[in-house]
Order: structure tokens, then C-alpha cells, then sequence
């Protein structure tokens, strides 16, 4: 029986790395749902469509022709032949992306094609890890593990500041966190994942480091 892990958690926490390296060290693939909406953002504002436009934005994720690795070590996304790994992790996509994910029909087409994705993973390579922000409750509730990833808001906007600026002085993460709050709080309106549901086991990692939390989460897999 392929093991299916659910990792939800607001940006900065850690979700990502963390997520890749649980995987890594199991040998399973590896989805990133967020990848999929940024992907989708990218698109739209690529072929110039008006992100308020929810028919035609629905319509574009229907059509998107994706395709995403699902190796832990190097999971590229790639859409009609362009390799956008890096172009979907500008501050431009991450300032629209929530226009597009708060889209009720978008959400509805990437849910199914994120249920389809985790079965066929978890068969091809004998399990999966997925993360987002609704696979613990949407996604995959049924998941055998389910893990919502926390941090204090100084240490996620500590981290993303850092990935983003690469350092964390006080203006970089004042810069970072007038845009990370907002996209939390829209994405928060669609998704729950800033409190555990039901059944979902909280790993807080504002104290922990890197290594911790991927043991941290470990532990949950094992116990
Ligand atoms: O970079 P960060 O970890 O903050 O976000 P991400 O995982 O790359 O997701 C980017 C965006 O996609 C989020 O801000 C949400 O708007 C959306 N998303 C979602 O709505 N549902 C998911 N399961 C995953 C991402």
C-alpha cells in the first residue's frame, strides 16, 4: 500500500524544503501543489489574460499543458516546453497568485488533477509527498499522514526574507512581510491552514532549524 503524506502550511514555514527532503529520505516522489497555481499564474499573465476574469482564467486551467517533476531532488515544472522553475518563484507571480488560487473553478480543476497526480505518484514510486494548502482537508483527508507545518510570524517572515533578499535585515523583512500577510490572509479565505483540522498533527518549527523539522516530521511518518 503506497504511503500517502499531506504537509499544509502557510508560506515560510518551511513547507518546501522540508517537504522535498521528508520525501528524499522516504524515496517517495514529491508534489507541490503551489507550484500548479503559480504555473497557472504565470500562464495567464504570459498569454494576457486579466486574472479577474474568472471564466477565462477557469478556462486557462483547463488548458494548461503542465508538466511537473515529481523527483524530491529536482522537481521541475515545465509549461508548453518552457522551463519555469525560477520564473514562478518572482515576486510578481507571488503577488498574483492569490487572484488566481482564490478562484472557486481553478480551485475545483487543480483538486482534481491533484487527486489524480497523488495516485498515480504514489503507485509509480511507492508513495508521495504533497504540500499545499488544502491537502490535508480537500485534497487528500485521507491521507495516512497529515501534517499541518506552523512557525511564528517573525520566523516565517525571517525565512522568506531571506530566501527572497538573502538576508534578513529589518527593511527586507518589513518589504517581505507586507506581501506575505496579504497572500496568507486572501489564501486563508479558500483554504484552512493556519489551525490543525481534525486528525492533523501540528509540527511547529519557528525553534527548530532545518534538520530538526524534516526529523520532526519524520517522527509523525514512523509514529
Ligand atoms: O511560496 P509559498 O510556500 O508561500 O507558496 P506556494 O506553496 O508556492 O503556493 C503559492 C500559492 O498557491 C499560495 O499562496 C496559494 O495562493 C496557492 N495554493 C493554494 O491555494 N492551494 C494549494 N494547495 C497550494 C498553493
Amino acid at each position: 500500500e503506497p504511503l500517502v503524506i499531506a504537509i499544509d502550511g502557510p508560506s515560510g514555514s518551511g513547507k518546501s524544503s522540508v517537504s522535498r527532503a521528508v520525501a528524499r529520505s522516504l524515496g517517495v516522489g514529491y508534489l507541490d501543489t503551489g507550484a500548479m497555481y503559480r504555473a497557472l499564474t504565470w500562464w495567464c499573465l504570459e498569454r494576457g489574460i486579466d486574472l479577474t476574469d474568472q471564466d477565462a482564467v477557469a478556462r486557462a486551467s483547463r488548458e494548461l499543458p503542465l508538466e511537473l517533476g515529481t523527483d524530491p531532488a529536482s522537481p521541475g515544472v515545465t509549461v508548453d516546453g518552457t522551463a519555469i522553475d525560477t520564473a514562478i518563484r518572482e515576486s510578481r507571480i507571488s503577488e498574483a497568485v492569490s487572484h488566481v488560487a482564490t478562484n472557486l473553478q481553478v480551485r475545483a480543476d487543480m483538486q482534481h488533477r491533484q487527486r489524480a497526480l497523488i495516485a498515480r505518484i504514489a503507485l509509480a514510486q511507492g508513495g508521495v509527498v504533497a504540500e499545499g494548502r488544502d491537502i490535508t482537508t480537500v485534497v487528500a483527508p485521507d491521507a495516512e499522514v497529515r501534517v499541518l507545518l506552523t512557525a511564528s510570524e517573525e520566523a516565517r517572515l525571517a525565512r522568506r526574507s531571506k530566501e527572497l533578499h538573502g538576508d534578513a535585515g529589518a527593511a527586507a523583512v518589513e518589504a517581505t512581510r507586507a506581501q506575505v500577510v496579504h497572500r496568507d490572509a486572501r489564501d486563508s479565505t479558500v483554504s484552512q491552514f493556519i489551525v490543525a483540522a481534525d486528525g492533523v498533527t501540528t509540527v511547529d518549527t519557528s525553534d527548530l532549524d532545518f534538520e530538526q523539522s524534516v526529523e520532526a516530521v519524520l517522527a509523525v511518518v514512523a509514529a
